[in-house]
Parts: C-alpha cells; structure tokens; sequence
C-alpha cells in the first residue's frame, strides 16, 4: 500500500547512499518528500531531491511561506532518518527544532526510524551511546549501522546500512505501527489496536551493597517478545524492564528501567490507572536484604566468618494489582516453578488461586529449562487455576498463544 514517507537526510557522507532509498521507495509507488537538513546539501543538493522526489524540498521552517513543518508531519505516515549523523542524534534528542526537519519530527505523531552513520569512535561515545538510548525508550527504532570501511580509511561500526535494508527498516515500522491507515480491517490485522499493554520483564536485582546484589537468571526474552507480538498486534506496548539488554527491547515500544524489585513495584503501579492489560512476565524477587550498607562490605581479616544477610519480603506486585481499585481489565501473571509435571501444575493451580490474575503461565524452570534462548512449554491456567491451553513452542510462539488468550478474554468483555 502507497505511503506518505518523509525521508529527512543528516549532513554525512554516506547522504548519496539515501538517493538510492528515495528511488526504492517512489518506484515502489509511495509518496516521498525529502527535507535534508542544512549540512546535508553540501553533500547532495537539492536538486536531486526534488528530481528524485517529484517535490519541491526545503531546509528552513518558514521557508515556503507557512508552517512546513507541521503540513509535512501532518501527512507522514513514517518518517526515516538517514544518515543521522551524532550532531542530528543529539539534536533530535533535545527536542529541536532548529531546522525544517528536526521542527517536522518533533511535530510527527507517526513512527521515526533513525539510521545514525559515522566513525566508530563518535558512534561509540557514551554521549552518542545515551543519545540513542534516549531516543529508543521514546519508541523511535534507531537502526545499527553496520560494519566495514568508513571514509575516514578505518575500518569498524558506523557505516550505513544499505538501501534496502533502510527501506525495509521503515516499511516495517509503518506496518507494526497501531494507528489506522486508509481502508485496513485493523481489527483483523491487528487485534490488540490501541490496547494499552504493561509489560514487565527480566530479573530483579536486589542490592547488598554498592558493588553487590541478589539476581536471578532470567533474560528479560520472554517479556521482549511478547512486547515484539504485542506491538504486531497493534498495541500500545509499555515495557518495564529489569536488567534486560536494551537491544532485546523492540522497536516502537516504550521503555521504563526498574532494576530492582522496589523499582518495579512504584513503575507499575504508577501506570496501572492508564493500563488495559498488565503481564507480569519478569522474576520479581521475593526476598530483598533488610540493610543494604552504603560502604562495600569488607572481609574480617581476622577471622573466617561470613556475614549473614537478613532477607525481608518484597511486596507481591501482581497479587496487589488485582487487588487495585485502578486493576487492568486483563491481568496475567507468570510462574516459574521447579518440579515433575505433575507437580509443576499444582503448584500453578495453588498459585492461581492465591494471585488473582485472569490467566497465570506456568513454565517448569530448572535444569536448563525455562531461562534464556530455549525452546520451552507454557501452561496457561485461569483464574481458578484451571487449565485453558498449553502452549509449545519459541519465545516468540508462546507470546503468540498467551496474547491470543487476552484477547479472547478483552473480547468477552466488550460483548
Ligand atoms: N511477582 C510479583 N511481585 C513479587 C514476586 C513475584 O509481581 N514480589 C509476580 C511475577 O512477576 C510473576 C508472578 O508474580 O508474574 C509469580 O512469581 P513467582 O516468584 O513465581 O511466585 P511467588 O508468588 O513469588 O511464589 P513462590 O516464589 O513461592 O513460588
């Protein structure tokens, strides 16, 4: 289907590179219109936009005598940025609008990509590295450059990737973004459209003291792809993450970092008023030390003696969050249980009753099951700890088959 695509171009040498993504996208049969920044003409000039374009491009915000800016976001389906060079990275993370296109993309409801180009070490700069963090927790999909040459004569990460791969980068961001397009039966499409979806995931981690904590080993894989399905669906997907590699985190989807249990407890219940579906997909520990000693705790050298930490419990954030006059309309809780089969559903069966939530999955951990990149089975169990389907399969398919289940059960609910 023909979009409206806005291709903004950053002042970079890899700008002749986008000339080629501007021509894929107009023989494609989308409708493109092209705003460079200014430092970017000095490496493709305008004249080429505009032939390659069939529009006339401007660089300044007032330029053609209006609000550009706003008329040129009003329109956009997708923005895509490239090559974003650090200064536009940093630019965009400010929120200026200093040019017709930093003012387009802070005026844009429509999802931006982002594809930064430069030499290794600037991309590598913990400024650029922040900038980028940034603009992905906003739910901008910032794509990696790649590897190779760079025009300095070095060789390392930083260059920018090749067309297709850019356009395919914002052709599926525009397809997984929830807002309705022209003429879709967004319903069958996408059957989460507008749900607001809380997810938590990954592991907490409880401080000891400043060097130390209690962890768990779970990944945060889970949690990330029932984000990745979510946002496929149409959801509005909030992510609450402990300890989980910011690269797992999909494109499109908000970012909140709660690293410990106390964290996750305040950003979750903070959000639950304006939450339709709460999964509680991360190991929330259950036991956090009473003291947590500012000052690194030192072996006695004196003697053999161990200290021993005093544990206290951690507030059960699901089980309160059923209870919450805000509860989501869907509340789904997971569990990690070790033992036989047999043992593993009763103990789900207990645990579903005592919890609350709509639906609990089950998953039998230990002995390399369950943690990081394996295939694994769920049990989903309802509310009285019955059980409604068990699911086999991928991360990725199980997140499949648990959102399937809120749906049935959002479905029930607005008959
Ligand atoms: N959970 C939570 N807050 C906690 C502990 C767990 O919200 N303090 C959530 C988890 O995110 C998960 C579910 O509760 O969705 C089950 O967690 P689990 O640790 O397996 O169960 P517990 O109720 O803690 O029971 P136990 O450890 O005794 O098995």
């Amino acid at each position: 289907m023909a979009a409206n695509v806005v291709v903004g171009v950053g002042g970079g040498i890899a700008a002749y590179k986008v000339a080629q993504v501007v021509r894929d996208l107009v023989r494609a049969g989308h409708d493109v219109t092209v705003v460079p920044t200014p430092a970017s003409l000095a490496f493709v000039g305008a004249a080429t936009w505009e032939a390659l374009s069939a529009h006339r491009v401007h660089t300044g915000v007032f330029e053609a005598g209006g609000a550009d800016h706003v008329e040129i976001a009003r329109r956009a389906e997708v923005v895509l940025i490239a090559p974003a060079t650090a200064d536009l990275l940093a630019r965009l993370r400010l929120g200026m609008a200093d040019d017709l296109l930093t003012a387009t993309v802070l005026a844009a409801s429509c999802p931006v990509v982002v594809a930064p180009a430069m030499h290794t070490a600037m991309w590598e700069n913990p400024a650029t590295r922040d900038n980028v963090l940034t603009l992905r927790q906003r739910g901008i999909t910032v794509v990696d450059p790649a590897e190779g040459a760079l025009s300095s004569g070095d060789s390392g990460v930083g260059r920018l990737p090749d067309p297709e791969h850019l356009v395919r980068a914002a052709l599926e961001t525009l397809a997984a973004h929830p807002l309705a397009r022209d003429g879709q039966d967004i319903q069958a499409q996408r059957p989460l459209a507008g749900v607001r979806i809380l997810l938590s995931a990954g592991g907490t981690r409880e401080p000891i003291d400043p060097v130390r904590y209690l962890g768990n080993r779970s990944s945060g894989r889970q949690g990330a792809a029932l984000a990745r399905v979510a946002r496929r669906r149409g959801a509005l997907v909030t992510l609450v993450a402990a300890n989980v590699d910011p690269a797992l985190v999909p494109a499109g989807v908000e970012l909140v970092q709660a690293p410990s249990a106390r964290d996750m407890e305040r950003e979750v219940s903070a959000r639950l008023a304006d939450t339709d579906v709460l999964v509680m997909a991360a190991a929330v520990a259950d036991f956090r030390p009473v003291h947590v000693s500012d000052q690194k705790i030192k072996k006695d050298p004196t003697t053999r003696q161990a200290p021993t930490l005093e544990l206290e419990r951690t507030p059960d954030i699901l089980a309160t969050a059923t209870r919450d006059a805000h509860r989501p309309h869907v509340v789904v809780g997971f569990a990690a249980e070790t033992g036989t089969e047999e043992e593993v559903l009763e103990r789900g069966r207990q645990k579903a009753l005592r919890k609350g939530a709509d639906l609990l999955a089950v998953n039998a951990v230990g002995e390399g099951r369950g943690f990081g990149d394996v295939e694994n089975t769920l049990h989903v169990l309802d509310r009285q700890g019955h059980p409604v389907v068990t699911l086999t399969g991928s991360k990725e398919t199980l997140a499949e088959g648990l959102l399937s289940q809120v749906q049935a059960l959002l479905g029930t609910m607005s008959r």
